[in-house]
């Protein structure tokens, strides 16, 4: 865990750049990073873990909220995602949807290796979620 404040959601860009570069990506080759930000400026990064059977691969995302919840850590504000692809890399639909259980309508960043940013909140990349209010 980092605790840091660094400038905003570039500061918080870099920090997912430099976790993609720990990705463990040999099948896809397809390296992601993410730093996750709780309100008090506490930072905790995920990259992709894969594995030889595909499906128990972890997106970045999930493994930066997963490493931070079991840290003790609630209360994020931005994730920002880090990919090098030809159209900005969006958190898929399982980590949609984590995202959204443990950080609710946090701000998303996503950006690529030329600095090409968007910024979303949740509530856009999920209108209309699933959870705890439908049970
Ligand atoms: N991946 C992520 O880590 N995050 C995303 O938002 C999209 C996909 C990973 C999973 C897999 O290791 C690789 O990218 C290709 O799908």
């Amino acid at each position: 865990m980092k605790q840091a404040r660094l400038a905003g959601m570039s500061g918080l860009a870099a920090l997912a750049r430099d976790a993609r570069e720990r990705a463990h990506a040999p099948f896809s080759k397809f390296k992601v990073g993410a730093a996750l930000r709780t309100r008090t400026g506490e930072i905790v990064t995920g990259c992709n873990i894969e594995n030889a059977s595909y499906g128990l691969t972890l997106c970045a995302e999930r493994v930066a909220v997963f490493k931070a919840v079991s840290e003790g850590l609630r209360d994020f504000e931005a994730i920002a995602v880090v990919a090098d692809s030809p159209r900005l890399t969006a958190p898929c639909g399982p980590c949609r949807q984590i995202l959204w259980e443990f950080c609710g309508d946090i701000a998303v960043r996503m950006q690529d290796l030329r600095g090409r940013s968007r910024t979303l909140r949740m509530s856009e990349l999920l209108p209309l979620p699933f959870d705890r209010r439908n049970l």
